[in-house]
């Protein structure tokens, strides 16, 4: 598969070249950025360009678009015209409307687009997932899912927090990622109601916190919250209990525990799993480590779904923008005091 990479200069740019060079069934065939310098400086010896049309005129199946998200639209179209499969970075674009455009257009050239959801691949959330599958912990009554972080000390770039840029705030952002595990986790919601606040960074259209109950077509619901205000740094959490045990998956560090029982209230059984050879890697060299293997992952299921095969873990295109409607109806949940209903939401006017 000959993919290409847009936004190859950046911090996840570089990474996503990395995982294409790795890539045994991938060549990477062409990378772009804003300037020649800065894409010749990561390209690999593969062509760099500054100029989209020139990188379009290479030979290639599929693009990575790694940008920040509000020059995802155009670059989208641009690849789906030249016949490309696309796997975009998380959110989709910065706004609702640009996300079911792009799905359109992809759905329109029958072309595959994948989300960027890399945390599906985080061997502690992989294992929730298994272990509910399974029926480990009986049937599943509801889940809750967590990601926070410090804010915006925490961010490298300005944009990262503009929501003009990046589409909002910790919804959009470390929440996105826990929106995707509830719909991954639980198959579609049906319904959101919610609270988003902007008390404590005060950015406008970015909110700081937010919290919210969702409903699911399968029946168990799902308590959800995005935070910019874990003082204590980041952290992704994700619990589910049945009527038979309780797992929880938690990232960093990256944990399992599994509390299982025969009958409801009866003798407990408890596995942990604490994944050292993570954390030696992660101490040794950086939260990079579990990134990139999580890109290496996304990467092999997206070359994977171009190739047809079925039942992966990677999100499609429905996935992300399914996770920017939950995040664009928290707020509207908190603004007008009602619940959202998703069902169909993709039809209806933002
Ligand atoms: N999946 C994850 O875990 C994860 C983590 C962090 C960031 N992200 C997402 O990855 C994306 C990139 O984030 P980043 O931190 O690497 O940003 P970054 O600013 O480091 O990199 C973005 C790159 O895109 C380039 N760029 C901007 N506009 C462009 C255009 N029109 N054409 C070509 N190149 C263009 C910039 O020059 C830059 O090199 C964002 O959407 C962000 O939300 C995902």
């Amino acid at each position: 598969m000959r993919i290409g990479v847009i936004g190859a200069a950046g911090k996840i740019g570089q990474m996503r070249v990395r995982t294409i060079v790795n890539d045994p069934n991938a060549t990477l065939a062409a990378v772009m950025d804003m300037s020649i310098e800065k894409a010749k400086a990561v390209a690999n010896g593969a062509p760099a360009f500054n100029n989209l049309e020139q990188f379009l005129s290479v030979e290639m199946d599929a693009v990575v678009i790694s940008t920040p998200a509000n020059v995802r639209e155009p670059l989208c179209m641009a690849a789906f015209d030249a016949g490309l499969h696309v796997l975009s970075e998380k959110p989709l674009a910065h706004n609702l409307d640009a996300c079911r455009r792009i799905l359109a257009a992809a759905d329109t050239a029958n072309l595959h687009l994948g989300g960027g959801f890399n945390m599906r691949y985080y061997p502690a959330f992989k294992y929730v997932k298994d272990c509910i599958e399974s029926g480990e912990i009986g049937t599943l009554d509801h889940i809750r899912v967590y990601g926070g972080h410090e804010g915006l000390p925490k961010f490298v770039h300005d944009w990262e927090y503009k929501s003009e840029v990046s589409g909002g705030g910790a919804l959009w952002d470390v929440g996105i990622h826990m929106t995707d595990m509830a719909c991954h986790l639980l198959g579609d919601i049906t319904s959101v109601y919610g609270v988003a606040t902007e008390n404590v960074w005060k950015v406008a259209g970015s909110e700081d916190n937010a919290m919210a109950i969702f409903k699911s077509t399968a029946g168990p619901s799902a308590i959800y919250q995005a935070t910019w205000t874990d003082w204590n740094g980041y952290k992704s959490v994700i619990e589910a209990y049945g009527s038979h045990g309780m797992v929880r998956g938690a990232y960093a560090p990256m944990e399992n525990l599994l509390v299982t029982m025969r009958e409801p209230g009866g003798a407990t059984t408890t596995t942990k799993k604490r994944y050292p050879g993570i954390k030696i890697k992660e101490k040794l060299r950086s939260w990079k480590t579990t990134a990139l293997a999580s890109f290496q992952d996304e990467l092999s299921e997206f070359i994977a779904l171009i190739s047809g095969q079925k039942n992966l873990r990677i999100s499609d295109g429905k996935a992300a923008v399914r996770a920017v409607e939950i995040a664009w109806a928290i707020p509207e949940s908190y603004r007008t005091g009602r619940a959202i209903e998703m069902t169909n939401q993709s039809t209806k006017d933002t």
